[in-house]
């Protein structure tokens, strides 16, 4: 209970005291933008990384002597209280996509939205920085979802960008989680690029209706795509002539990979997405447990999804 104690607290500190806390000279720091949002900029000397606290939202990366960012943020994605960032990695939990039974609900879980709390900050041996945050399921979200957990998030920045993502059942009864880093790529063009990593491996097409499929040969785009699959902890490579680069995805306790993308129409009716072309210059592989790998947390029970990104310069 201690530990919960203390998140509130801290929650009414500002961006200013967050940084007295927590900050690290010339690595971490934390500031509040114009919309009153906390962010943090956390530096390494292989890369420079931006956080929101609000949605614990990695919004930018970027390689040191690399031209292009790692991540797409939308030209239109809006930074505001209570709006989930168009790019980056938004964090869905506890569920993925639609809710299970209400469609009232919003899409992807609440995590995304809400403000959550640091918790921890550290630079280790080899100089890598990184940042917790935590999020507490409380009154506020027992209407959308009635359980006691908590979920930690620690971002580790280094050479690799490390994202864990931990949720702990604190009830006395079970739950059913779903969730996922939808980490959007930036891409030279969606028609150029290849995703390997998932050949053979069974899917949920959603486009047009659901159907199950079976990735045969590498993921190549020729249309809006939109595919979970399923019962896979395989690594994923995006390979990009265009921007001579080749991003590893690699995964841990993560048992689903959601590849989206919305192509021309579904963009169009987005409205954040950057027109005219937003949507050729983004692609999302996501690290997720969703569908059929939705996980049961027992009473006391933790689960830990982990992702390591690595760019390779080809
Ligand atoms: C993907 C889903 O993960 O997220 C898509 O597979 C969905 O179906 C997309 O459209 C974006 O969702 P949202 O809620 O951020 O618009």
């Amino acid at each position: 209970m201690q530990g919960i104690h203390m998140e509130r607290q801290l929650s009414m500190l500002e961006a200013e005291d967050i940084q007295q806390t927590f900050g690290i000279d010339g690595h971490l720091q934390f500031t509040k933008d114009a919309s009153g949002l906390a962010m943090a900029s956390l530096r390494h000397a292989a890369g420079q990384l931006q956080l929101c606290l609000q949605g614990g939202h990695v919004f930018g990366w970027q390689i040191e002597g690399m031209a292009e960012p790692v991540l797409w943020l939308s030209p239109q994605a809006r930074f505001a209280p209570g709006k989930s960032i168009r790019g980056g990695v938004p964090v869905c939990w506890p569920w993925f996509g639609p809710h299970g039974t209400d469609p009232g609900l919003p899409a992807h879980g609440f995590a995304r939205t809400a403000p959550w709390q640091v918790k921890a900050s550290e630079i280790d041996a080899q100089g890598r920085v990184s940042v917790s945050l935590c999020l507490q399921s409380e009154a506020g979200h027992a209407a959308m979802w009635p359980h006691a957990a908590s979920l930690e998030l620690t971002v580790l920045l280094g050479a690799e960008l490390q994202m864990t993502l931990t949720t702990v059942n604190q009830g006395a009864t079970p739950f059913v989680l779903g969730e996922a880093l939808h980490t959007y790529f930036n891409i030279s063009d969606i028609g150029g690029i290849s995703v390997s990593g998932l050949e053979d491996e069974s899917y949920w097409d959603t486009v047009g209706g659901v159907e199950k499929k079976v990735q045969r040969g590498m993921i190549r785009f020729m249309q809006e795509t939109d595919r979970v699959y399923i019962n896979t902890s395989a690594s994923c490579t995006i390979e990009d002539p265009g921007f001579r680069r080749r991003i590893h995805i690699a995964k841990q306790g993560s048992l689903s990979t959601v590849v989206w993308n919305p192509w021309t129409d579904k963009a169009a009716c987005m409205g954040d997405l950057g027109q005219p072309d937003g949507w050729r210059r983004m692609v999302c592989v996501e690290s997720a447990n969703a569908w059929d790998n939705c996980l049961m947390l027992a009473p006391g029970e933790h689960h830990s999804l982990s992702v390591s990104y690595r760019v390779e310069s080809f």
